[in-house]
């Protein structure tokens, strides 16, 4: 029985108030603090640079997984190593040498991640297996919180575990996570499933047994 950490992405908390929603989220039992980068380019929306997340390092007593939806990408993995991730996760789709920057992750000292939308097969993941400490699978097209799980990438997810075998590769999941949505990807193989709307649904700093509640019940 595989344990599944729970990672909540501060794409949905109170921007005015980080340090206190992820002491909330981590007093109330998530496992890992999901900060989702994006850059008006490889996906239609912009949230955080390095100087946020140096901000927010100090707050994190878990793990920063840090999800890059930027395009180009390496010439910011040192100032985002810099700041503090410990996991940093590049797309395969935004740009033509993942492999590289797969490499240039490892070499900033950070874990290193791929993520795959949506509408990515998993034919590159084979020859990058041995480049990863994790695989991300969207579930949802990046971008935005709140969006509605693709049920196409179950069977996605189920081959991916396959592939993986017993190596020490996380599968995580983005996008759409429920108490719904969440058990059918536990059951395809993740480990990990990152949740915003669902874990900060009703909650606030104020009353941050809701993001316990919310937790538990994904
Ligand atoms: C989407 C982000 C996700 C997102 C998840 O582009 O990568 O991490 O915040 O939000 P929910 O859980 O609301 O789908
Ligand atoms: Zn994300």
């Amino acid at each position: 029985d595989r344990k599944i950490k729970i990672a909540p992405s501060i794409l949905s908390a109170d921007f005015a108030n980080f340090g206190e929603e992820i002491r909330a989220i981590e007093a109330e039992g998530c496992d890992w603090v999901h900060v989702d980068v994006m850059d008006g380019h490889f996906v239609p929306n912009l949230t955080f640079g390095p100087p946020l997340l140096a901000a927010i390092r100090p707050h994190i007593r878990t793990v920063m997984d840090v999800h890059l939806m930027i395009s180009p990408v390496d010439a910011y993995i040192d100032a985002y190593a810099g700041a503090g991730a410990d996991i940093l996760t590049a797309h395969l789709e935004a740009g033509p040498h993942i492999h590289r920057t797969l490499q240039a992750i490892r070499a900033a000292g950070c874990k290193a991640g791929l993520a795959l939308n949506p509408g990515t097969g998993l034919d590159a993941v084979p020859h990058l297996l041995d480049m990863v400490d994790l695989i991300c699978v969207m579930t949802v097209n990046p971008g935005f919180g709140g969006q509605k799980f693709i049920h196409s990438q179950i069977e996605k997810v189920r081959s991916l575990r396959a592939m993986i075998g017993d190596r020490p590769i996380h599968i995580e999941i983005d996008g759409g996570m429920t108490p719904e949505t969440a058990p059918l990807m536990a059951e395809a193989g993740a480990d990990v499933l990152v949740a915003g709307s669902g874990v900060f649904k009703g909650g606030s700093v104020q009353n941050p047994g809701v993001y316990g509640e919310n937790i538990r019940a994904i």
